[in-house]
């Protein structure tokens, strides 16, 4: 039975997470801890587990048998379904942006060796994927799949991550997370406290078009939080772009602290509060959260 399974699932979930001090050099006199849900399980870590809980249960409790989604072929996201899917034996397609036939990347050989269908579309087809004409085909192909959106970003989605807001042992000033879709910041932002100021940085160009998409999910529960902001300084070039200083920091960072980071999310996150905290960006004494959102297996070298 599915529901036994995700019990099961949601049993070895290291969950609360730690929340692990940091000691930055020019910190001040400001407290920086770490958010640990990179801890939560070797394979499906971080937000991806936060954003997917909700969604599973609905699909377990309404009998769902075949899921689709889709990403890159790297993507976080359909690692983690994949893997939940094998352990809920729910059928999945995973809709990958271009061919790698010929080279499969260590997503998604996990995802076949997990079972999951691969369904290679075009980069052109996939741009489509938002559009009506995109669903019609998707419940064509594929009669009966329950669809779950690009990065687990559905409105459930936010309800997960709120749940993590809830475990969080003391009061933080600030609280800083990596933003790509908004689902996660959207979700922090319900179940901040109005004396909480959430930072997300912007880990693609997109100043404006991040805020919209923040905004959209919580236009979507009538939440009208304004404490929070996207800082657009920290991309380093654009999604998945890094620069040798990026580099260079999620190298030392791991080294120092033995807390391995990677520089799509978390390692730009980190890079731009270490800017921050140098620039005395935080008022003295106050207490910050980073939230370490996982996202290890993409750095994996082909
Ligand atoms: C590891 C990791 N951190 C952060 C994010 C950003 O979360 P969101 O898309 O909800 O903004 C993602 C996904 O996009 C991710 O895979």
């Amino acid at each position: 039975m599915s529901i036994q399974r995700l019990k099961a699932l949601q049993k070895i979930m290291q969950i609360p997470s730690a929340e692990t001090p940091l000691t930055f050099k020019d910190i001040g006199n400001c407290k920086v801890v770490l958010k640990r849900d990179d801890l939560i399980h070797p394979i499906v870590s971080g937000n991806k587990w936060r954003k997917l809980q909700p969604q599973l249960e609905y699909a377990v409790q309404n009998g769902v048998a075949h899921v689709v989604s889709l990403g890159g072929g790297y993507s976080n996201h359909l690692h983690a379904l994949g893997y939940c899917c094998r352990e809920l034996d729910i059928n999945c397609t995973a809709l990958i942006r271009g061919d790698y036939t010929q080279h499969l990347t260590p997503m998604l050989r996990d995802l076949n060796e997990w079972g999951v269908k691969l369904h290679y579309l075009t980069k052109r087809e996939f741009a489509e994927r938002n559009t009506s004409a995109f669903a019609d085909w998707v419940k064509h192909t594929y009669p009966d799949s329950h669809m779950i959106p690009e990065g687990g970003s559905h409105p459930l989605a936010l309800g997960g991550v709120a749940e993590a807001m809830q475990e969080l042992e003391q009061h933080y000033d600030y609280i800083i997370l990596p933003v790509a879709s908004g689902a996660t910041m959207a979700g922090i932002i319900a179940a901040s406290q109005p004396t909480t100021t959430i930072i997300g940085i912007g880990v693609l160009k997109g100043e404006g078009y991040l805020e919209g998409l923040v905004k959209r999910f919580m236009d979507e529960q009538n939440i009208t939080a304004t404490n929070w902001t996207i800082l657009h300084d920290y991309h380093c070039g654009g999604y998945a772009r890094s620069t040798p200083e990026l580099t260079a920091f999620c190298r030392q960072f791991s080294e120092q602290n033995e807390i391995d980071i990677e520089p799509v999310y978390s390692g730009k996150t980190l890079m731009a509060l270490t800017h921050l905290l140098r620039n005395h960006y935080f008022p003295d004494g106050c207490r910050i959260l980073c939230w370490h959102t996982g996202g290890l297996q993409g750095a994996r070298i082909d």
